[in-house]
């Protein structure tokens, strides 16, 4: 990572994509090369629901059916986290903006500080292959590491490469009818957000269906590259 940034010129990405696109997979590969911190809406407010918290309560029952939780509540939680001290070196936001609602949130929350988006990257994904990536996923219960049955296997069965741990979760909303939901919220309120980038010239398309390595070595150099701008 670069030496000190002040907050206006730290670097801020936005991986847009469908459920099981790899947002989250490639953002936390992104952390450990640039240093960048992810900020996962979905992993904030699972955390709210595990805590118990208002938010939370509000959140759970709409997550699990796949549905979007509304936008007062994620914008409130976004907000929150990317004030934080540790958010000045850099940002990937996967899985915020959702809705146009919460783009124009974001723009607001950056003028705020003097920050733009570098990039808002589309993972270009088929819907078919979704469906698979989401029903093999599961992750380790210690540090929130990713695996699949099939496409990322720890290298010792059952044991966390990361930190060791040994127990692994599969999430609540990764039913086939919940999957099939957060499809068509996306299609219908998110994917419109790839004009809404392209309208701001910050877009950049990549395609997603390669492996994890292959997709993680041509977004790292769109990062590169968005971030020197
Ligand atoms: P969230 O947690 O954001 O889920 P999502 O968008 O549905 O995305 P996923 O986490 O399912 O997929 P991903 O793209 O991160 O894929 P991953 O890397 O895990 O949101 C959950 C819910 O929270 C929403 O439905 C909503 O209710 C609520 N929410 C969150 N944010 C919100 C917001 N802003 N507004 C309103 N509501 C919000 O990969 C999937 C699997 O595939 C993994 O097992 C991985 O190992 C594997 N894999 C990844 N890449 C590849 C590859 N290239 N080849 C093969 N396998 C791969």
């Amino acid at each position: 990572m670069d030496g000190a940034r002040t907050p206006a010129t730290c670097p801020v990405l936005i991986l847009l994509g469908p459920p099981g696109a790899g947002k989250g997979t490639q953002a936390r590969m992104l952390e450990e090369r640039f240093g960048y911190v992810q900020l996962s809406t979905g992993d904030l407010l699972r955390a709210a629901v595990a805590a118990g918290t208002e938010a939370g309560q509000a959140a759970d029952a709409v997550m699990k059916s796949g549905g979007l939780v509304s936008d007062d509540i994620v914008i409130a939680i976004l907000r929150d986290r990317l004030a934080q001290p540790d958010c000045t070196g850099g940002v990937i936001l996967d899985g915020f903006p959702r809705t146009t609602v919460q783009a124009e949130a974001l723009d607001a929350m950056l003028q705020e500080t003097g920050q733009r988006i570098n990039a808002a990257i589309s993972l270009e994904v088929d819907d078919a292959a979704m469906v698979h990536r989401i029903a093999g996923r599961y992750t380790c219960g210690n540090c929130g590491e990713g695996y699949h049955d099939r496409f990322k296997r720890p290298t010792v069965e059952g044991v966390c490469d990361k930190c060791g741990g040994t127990e692994m979760k599969r999430r609540a909303d990764d039913t086939v009818e919940a999957v099939s939901t957060r499809l068509e919220a996306y299609h219908a309120q998110t994917a419109p957000l790839i004009t809404y980038y392209a309208g701001q010239d910050v877009l950049e398309r990549v395609g997603a269906m390669g492996s994890i390595d292959e997709i993680a070595t041509t977004l790292g150099n769109v990062v590169k590259a968005a971030a020197a701008r």
